[in-house]
């Protein structure tokens, strides 16, 4: 069976997708771990779940936290999925897990990605650029921040008087299928070059 790793910072709404995707069997592999950067409602839901989780707070570990995740991530895992999960992964630990590791970013990247672009920023940043449509982006990742290969995105035009809050709230309508629909094609060997609409 195939064993999935989650990092998490938030709410943890994409983890409950996985969850909820594994417990309807649309989803044939495990959660054997949930790790947090920083207490979250994530965490919560894991632990309701009955899924084992680890707190590695980022104000004791800095800069080690990385060493730290790669002392606890079984070798076994098939997928390392960052889900909501803020703090930047070291060259190494990203090397040791290439095209083992991937992350989802709530908009049409290269747009609106990169250091400090993270949350209603990017939903502010996409209003204020008056663009007609946005989206979010599942990519691997690579040493840099969001820089990593596009493996799948979804779109939407934005609507007349959009807000920030009114997009990162469809936006989120999104990214749940989507994860799903990537780990399902990565843990399946499956992926194709389907993968933007
Ligand atoms: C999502 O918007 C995702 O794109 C970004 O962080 C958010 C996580 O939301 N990387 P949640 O914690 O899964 O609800």
């Amino acid at each position: 069976m195939p064993s999935i790793v989650v990092l998490v910072s938030g709410s943890g709404s994409n983890l409950q997708a996985i969850i909820t995707a594994i417990v309807k069997q649309q989803l044939a592999c495990e959660i054997s771990l949930v790790i947090a950067d920083r207490e979250c409602l994530a965490l919560t839901r894991a632990e309701t779940a009955g899924i084992a989780t680890c707190l590695l707070e980022r104000k004791h570990y800095g800069a080690n936290l990385s060493q730290q995740l790669a002392a606890i991530i079984p070798e076994e895992t098939t997928l390392i999925v960052l889900a909501g999960f803020l703090s930047i992964l070291s060259a190494d630990f990203c090397c040791r897990w290439q095209n083992k590791i991937i992350n989802l970013h709530p908009s049409l990247l290269p747009l609106h990605g990169g250091a400090g672009m993270w949350g209603m920023k990017v939903h502010q940043a996409v209003v204020n650029s008056g663009e007609s449509e946005s989206g979010c982006t599942v990519h691997y990742v690579d040493g840099g921040i969001d820089s990593g290969s596009i493996i799948a995105q979804r779109r939407l035009k934005l609507n007349a008087g959009e807000t920030p809050q009114s997009l990162q709230e469809r936006v989120s309508e999104l990214e749940h299928p989507l994860l799903i629909e990537v780990i399902e094609q990565l843990i399946t060997g499956t992926i194709t070059n389907w993968n933007s609409y």
